[in-house]
C-alpha cells in the first residue's frame, strides 16, 4: 500500500445535522472528480442555492449539480427507489444531467413502505421512547440490514430472486405487525410490481461502486465523501438512542463506500456558528428563551425534509471537541455566521458540569447528558451585517474574535466561514489546512 492520497476528503456534519453540508459540498465539489454519499437515506435534506434556483438533495450527492462530475450512492445507504426516481426527475427537469453521471451501489439496501409502517407504528406505541424520526422508514430498513434479511439493489434487479425474497420478508413483517396489533393493510403485490418497474429505470445506474471508486482513485482521480446527518446522530457515537440508524461519522465513509481508510487524506467538519437539532433527545445548550426563537427566525431553522421547527441553541465546545476526536477533524467550516449578526452577546458553552464536577468526557447516556449544566462564556456580538462577506479581512473585529475563540477552545482550525446560502458568500482562510485539502 502506498501513502494515503491527500486528494480524497470527507466532509461531514459535526453537530446534529443541517450544518450546511449541502452548500459546502456543492461549493468545493468542483475540485474533485467524484462526490460519494456513504450513509443514510432520504431522511437527509441538503439545500443548495445556485442563483435563483434552490435544490434540496435527499439521496443524491450534492456534487451532481456540477456538470461533468460523477456522483455515487454508496453501499451504506438505504434507498427508497420511488424517492430516488422522484429526485432524479426533479433534477433533470431543472436541467441537471443525472443519467450517465450517477452511479448506485448494487450493495445498497432497498427501503419499502413496510419499513415506514413499522416505524410509524413503533414510534406511536405506548411506552416506547419517541425519537422524533423523519418517518421515512430509515431505522427499520437498517434493522433489516443488520438482521440479515434486507433486500439489496442487486437483489431487486434479479426479478425472480427479488419476488421470492420480497414475499418471504413481507410475510414475516405482516406476521410480526399482526402479532403486535399494528398491521396496516398494504397491497403487497401492487408494491412489488411498482418496485419491479422502478428497478428497470434504476438498472443502468447500478454497479459495484466500490470497484468504481477504487479504480478511479488508482487512476489518480479524487473523491469527496459527503456525510449526511451529523456526528451526534451517529448510531455509535451520537446521543443514543436519539440518533439515526447509520454511521454518519468519518468511519462510515469507509464502510459505506468500500474505500479503505488508507485512501482518505483528510476530514472536514461542518458546524454552525451556533447549533440546532430536529427531533427528540438531549441538547445541553438549547436556548429555550427568546434567543432560541431569534436564531430560528433569522436562520430560517425549519427542517428541509419535514418542515419541523429546529431546536436552536449556542455553540457547544465540548460537543465539537468530541466530534473532532471521533472524526479526526483537520478543519472546521463555520456556517451561518450571519445569523448571529444582531446579538449583543453570544454565549458559548466551554464546558459541562455535573454538580460541582467538571466533566472531561462526553457522557454516554441520555440521562447523564440531560443533567449536565453547560458552563458559558459570553462573547460580545458585532452588531452589524456579515451577510455575504467573502473576505476574512472584511469581517468585523468582534466576529473575528468569536471565530478565534471557537478555534482556540475546540483546538481545530476554522478553515472556512459561510456568511450566506449562496456559493459566493463564503470565506476560505488562506494557508489553512482546509485550503490545502479542498480549495
Ligand atoms: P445540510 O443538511 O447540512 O445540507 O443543511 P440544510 O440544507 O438542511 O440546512 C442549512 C440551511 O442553511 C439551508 O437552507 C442553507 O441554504 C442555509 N445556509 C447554509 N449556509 C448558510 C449561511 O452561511 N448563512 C445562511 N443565512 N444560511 C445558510
Ligand atoms: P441532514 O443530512 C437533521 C434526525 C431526526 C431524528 C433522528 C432519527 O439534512 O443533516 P431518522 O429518520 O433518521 O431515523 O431520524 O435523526 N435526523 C436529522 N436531523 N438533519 C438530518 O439530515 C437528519 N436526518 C435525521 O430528526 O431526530
Ligand atoms: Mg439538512
Amino acid at each position: 500500500m502506498g501513502l494515503a492520497k491527500m486528494g480524497n476528503v470527507i466532509i461531514l456534519g459535526s453537530q446534529w445535522g443541517d450544518e450546511g453540508k449541502g452548500k459546502i459540498v456543492d461549493l468545493f465539489s468542483g475540485r474533485f472528480d467524484i462526490v460519494a454519499r456513504y450513509q443514510g437515506g432520504h431522511n437527509a435534506g441538503h439545500t443548495v442555492f445556485i442563483g435563483e434556483n434552490k435544490f434540496v438533495l435527499k439521496l443524491i450527492p450534492s456534487g451532481i449539480l456540477r456538470p461533468g462530475k460523477i456522483a455515487v450512492i454508496g453501499n451504506g445507504l438505504v434507498i427508497d427507489p420511488a424517492a430516488l426516481l422522484a429526485e432524479i426527475d426533479a433534477l433533470e427537469s431543472a436541467g441537471v444531467a443525472v443519467a450517465g453521471n450517477l452511479f448506485i451501489s448494487n450493495r445498497a439496501h432497498v427501503l419499502f413502505p413496510a419499513h415506514r409502517m413499522m416505524e410509524r407504528l413503533s414510534e406511536a406505541r405506548p411506552g416506547r421512547v419517541s425519537i422524533g424520526t423523519t418517518s421515512r422508514g430509515i431505522g427499520p430498513c437498517y434493522e433489516d440490514k443488520s438482521a440479515r434479511r434486507g433486500i439489496r439493489i442487486a437483489d431487486l434487479l434479479n426479478t425472480e430472486l427479488f419476488r421470492a425474497q420480497y414475499d418471504s420478508v413481507m410475510e414475516e413483517k405482516v406476521a410480526v405487525a399482526r402479532t403486535l396489533g399494528i398491521y396496516e393493510d398494504q397491497d403487497l403485490r401492487r408494491i412489488r410490481d411498482e418496485y419491479e418497474a422502478c428497478a428497470e429505470r434504476i438498472r443502468p445506474m447500478v454497479c459495484d461502486t466500490s470497484q468504481l471508486l477504487n479504480q478511479a482513485i488508482r487512476d489518480g482521480k479524487t473523491v469527496l465523501f459527503e456525510g449526511a446527518q451529523g456526528t451526534m446522530l451517529d448510531i455509535d457515537h451520537g446521543t443514543y438512542p436519539f440518533v439515526t440508524s447509520s454511521s454518519a461519522s468519518a468511519g462510515g465513509a469507509c464502510t459505506g463506500t468500500g474505500v479503505p481508510p488508507t485512501r482518505i487524506g483528510g476530514v472536514i467538519g461542518v458546524s454552525k456558528a451556533y447549533i440546532t437539532r430536529v427531533g427528540g433527545g438531549p441538547f445541553p445548550t438549547e436556548a429555550l428563551d427568546g434567543a432560541g426563537e431569534q436564531i430560528r427566525r433569522r436562520g430560517n431553522e425549519f427542517g428541509a425534509v419535514t418542515g419541523r421547527p429546529r431546536r436552536c441553541g449556542w455553540f457547544d465546545v465540548p460537543l465539537l471537541r468530541y466530534a473532532a476526536a471521533i472524526n479526526g477533524l483537520d478543519s472546521i467550516v463555520v456556517t451561518k455566521l450571519d445569523v448571529l449578526d444582531e446579538f449583543d452577546n453570544i454565549p458559548v458553552c466551554v464546558g459541562y458540569r455535573a454538580g460541582t464536577t467538571e466533566l472531561r468526557e462526553m457522557p454516554p447516556t441520555v440521562a447523564q447528558l440531560e443533567k449536565v449544566e453547560p458552563v458559558y462564556e459570553c462573547l460580545p456580538g458585532w452588531r452589524c451585517s456579515t451577510f455575504g462577506i467573502a473576505s476574512y479581512d472584511e469581517l468585523p473585529a468582534k466576529a473575528k474574535e468569536y471565530l478565534a475563540f471557537l478555534e482556540s477552545r475546540t483546538g481545530v482550525e476554522v478553515g472556512c466561514i459561510s456568511t450566506g446560502p449562496e456559493r459566493n458568500q463564503t470565506i476560505v482562510r488562506e494557508g489553512s489546512r482546509f485550503a490545502k485539502l479542498v480549495a
